[in-house]
């Protein structure tokens, strides 16, 4: 049975500001944002937008352009780390807004940005485990806020991936995945903090050691592989440097040139990276965002890595392979672009202020 993805929904937030503004505001070189970070555009959520709304919005634009209908889901699953509630899961304030009920798993999955891809690797098991002719439906999905005046303010953002998983339609995903973890305090969120305590370098190195785990065991384990295999290498992507970082770091362990560095980086990453730098960091969903740029520009036959990193921290890297259809999900995002709303400084400020509180129950 080749298990894969079915339909792809994508929600942007409806307001934006660029990264550079947030920079001036705080008094930080523009620079340090645009080449420093490789920043582009922060999505906000404002005027009562919430997580729910992001990831019910990619659900149902999902679920439109897909051929099945709400009784052929037997799964929702989100992955997030803006969770509503302690007991809650996300998963349900999504399905009540679906009218999905019934025979229906309903659960969400937290792992700071890495939740997504286990929400999506759990749906893939679930259709291998259980044979079942019924699809699961995924959410990636989060918003990401920073203390005012952290450093890493300029790299707030949101967004959400849906994915229904069953048939390889759109592409199969490879059962054989590899994960690396190691317990860590790098980035977490206490209960209650509306914002996250992050020890900036302990991040940056534990993305790169799960880096260079995760792509050495696919290689070992795969050895028909090569980067060249690649029509696009996909990385979770707090900000487009760190991905730029990682790669290089994946550069000197396999000892490219540095001509095939910058050739790799040009063809098989910086194209994949654009939706991404229109929203910022979408924690859960920054990887999917990638990974469905790369689907919609990817011919049958061709192999997107997906490599997925969270704090705290864990990781996943494996294979997906394109197989037939076209990319309507790029629509989604044109649509949202268009759409939004860029704010001025001063509304960012006056709006960020309030941002001090736990998230409302709705
Ligand atoms: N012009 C051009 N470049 C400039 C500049 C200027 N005026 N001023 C600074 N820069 C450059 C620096 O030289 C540096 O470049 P290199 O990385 O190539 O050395 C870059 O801008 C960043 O500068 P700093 O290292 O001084 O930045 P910082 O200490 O403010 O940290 C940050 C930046 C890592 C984003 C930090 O804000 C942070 O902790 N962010 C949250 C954690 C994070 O995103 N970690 C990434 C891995 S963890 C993860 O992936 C999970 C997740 O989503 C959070």
């Amino acid at each position: 049975m080749s298990v894969g993805i079915e339909s792809i929904g994508i929600k942007l937030p409806s307001f934006a500001i660029e990264s550079r503004k947030i920079a001036k505001l705080r008094g930080i070189p523009e620079e340090k944002a645009t080449i420093g970070l490789g920043c582009h555009m922060v999505g906000l959520c404002m005027n009562q937008e919430t997580v729910v709304d992001l990831a019910v919005n990619a659900a149902k634009r999902a679920i439109e352009q897909w051929d099945g209908c709400l009784n052929d889901i037997g799964m929702i699953v989100v992955g997030t780390e803006s969770s509503l509630d302690e007991a809650r899961p996300l998963s349900a304030w999504v399905a009540e807004r679906l009218q999905l009920n019934g025979a229906v798993r309903s659960y969400e999955v937290k792992h700071a940005c890495y939740a997504g891809t286990l929400a999506l690797r759990q749906a893939v098991e679930w259709k291998v485990a259980t044979q079942s002719p019924k699809c699961a439906l995924v959410i990636a999905v989060d918003v990401c806020l920073y203390e005012p005046g952290h450093p890493a303010e300029i790299t707030q953002g949101a967004g959400a991936v849906a994915m229904i998983v069953g048939q390889d339609k759109i592409c199969s995903i490879d059962l054989r995945s590899y994960p690396y973890s190691e317990p860590c305090f790098d980035f977490w969120r206490p209960t209650g903090h509306a914002f996250p305590i992050v020890d900036s370098s302990k991040s940056l190195n534990a993305y790169l050691k799960a880096t260079e785990n995760c792509f050495n065991a696919l290689f070992l384990d795969q050895t028909d592989l090569s980067f060249e295999s690649f029509k696009s290498i996909c990385f979770h992507a707090p900000f487009p440097k760190m991905v730029f970082k990682a790669f290089k770091h994946l550069a000197t362990v396999f000892n490219f040139s540095e001509c095939e560095h910058q050739k790799f980086l040009c063809d098989k990453i910086l194209p994949f990276l654009t939706w991404n730098k229109e929203v910022g960091n979408a924690y859960s969903a920054s990887l999917w965002l990638s990974v469905a740029q790369a689907l919609d520009q990817a011919n049958t036959g061709e192999k997107i890595a997906c490599f997925s990193y969270g704090s705290g921290f864990g990781s996943e890297l494996f294979v997906i392979e394109r197989t037939n259809g076209s990319g309507f999900w790029a629509e989604d995002v044109k649509t949202d672009l268009a759409k939004r709303k860029e704010i001025s400084i001063e509304e960012y400020d006056n709006w960020h202020k309030l941002v001090n509180h736990p998230p409302s129950r709705q």
